[in-house]
């Protein structure tokens, strides 16, 4: 008896840091990469087992900072499960680590999903997303909840802390080409930044947050409208706030220039900046050849993804 569960990745189109002080945002699911979790039955403990090795947690283990014991700990509660289960959790994911692709929250969606599955119960999205939250606080202090909620309803959401969730209509898919610096991103670290910055210069970074939120307010209603190929000004204004705010790098604002000179709508970065992903929107047919103009700027690795599917666990 097993069960398996998968989630995907993620990037943030528009809004990053200021959704952490109340602005909207916009995220979409990565389809191309994904977590995928198996749980099965062992024989006493449980074993986790992945790429970077395996382990076994004990019941005390499940009241510590670990990740994976941290999921485990709020589903069981979530489920009302008595007790220790006897289980080995494989976990299996492609999608990169601290590059801004939602890795840590993906694992934490597909395991949840999995253990409760396997224990004979389903989780519904919400609930998978609360979960998931909770581990967010240890890897990132205080997360807006964006990473989760698009994680966890594999659907591009349009998300305000507080608020209840709300999907993203995409009449009309398009097409983006993330590209890694290969820097490990410092989401923790540039969120700490921006918070001194901001308690340093209130009104410059209220305004910076402001403009934040009139694009991804103004972002919403052409992909709503079926316009998506006029969001490219809408993430050069949103690449040079977040400059303006400190997070970008060199590498990052390299890919950035590579992209528009290459021929993109629009480019910026995505996530807690500092490394990690840029994204650039493409008109369809030219991914490819943006791809390789970016890998010849120094990208790591690039994937192509279409916003507008949904991603079926
Ligand atoms: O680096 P990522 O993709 O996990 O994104 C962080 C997004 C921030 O807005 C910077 C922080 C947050 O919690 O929303």
């Amino acid at each position: 008896m097993s069960a398996t569960a998968s989630a995907p990745g993620k990037i943030i189109l528009f809004g990053e840091h200021a959704v952490v002080y109340g602005r909207p945002a916009i995220a979409v699911p990565v389809l191309q990469v994904a977590s995928r979790v198996t749980v099965e039955e062992a024989e006493s403990g449980v074993h986790v087992v992945s790429s970077r090795g395996s382990r076994t947690l004990l019941p005390g283990d499940l009241n510590g900072d670990d990740p994976i014991a941290a999921i485990l700990r709020h589903t069981l509660s979530a489920i009302q499960y008595p007790g220790f289960p006897n289980i080995t959790i494989t976990i299996d994911s492609t999608i990169p680590v601290a590059g801004g692709l939602g890795s840590g929250a993906a694992v934490s969606t597909a395991v949840a999903r999995a253990m409760a599955l396997h224990l004979g119960r389903t989780l519904d999205a919400a609930t998978v997303s609360a979960l998931v939250y909770e581990v967010e606080k240890i890897h990132h202090g205080t997360p807006s909840g964006i990473d989760n909620t698009v994680i966890a309803f594999g659907r591009p959401v349009y998300f305000m802390r507080g608020r209840p969730i709300e999907m993203l209509i995409v009449p009309r898919p398009f097409t983006l080409v993330v590209a890694d610096t290969g820097i490990a991103g410092l989401t923790k670290i540039a969120v700490g930044d921006v918070r001194r910055s901001w308690e340093a210069g209130r009104e410059r970074f209220e305004a910076l947050f402001d403009r934040c939120g009139d694009v991804a307010r103004r972002a919403r209603a052409l992909i709503e409208g079926g316009r998506p190929e006029m969001l490219g000004p809408l993430m050069n204004e949103n690449h040079a706030a977040l400059r303006e705010m400190g997070v970008s790098c060199a590498e990052l604002d390299t890919l950035v220039g590579a992209a528009i000179t290459g021929g993109a709508l629009g480019a910026k970065l995505s996530g807690g900046g500092r490394g990690g992903n840029m994204v650039a929107l493409v008109k369809s047919g030219t991914e490819a050849a943006m791809a390789e103009a970016l890998l010849r700027a120094g990208a790591k690795r690039t994937i192509v993804t279409e916003v507008g599917g949904s991603f079926e666990c």
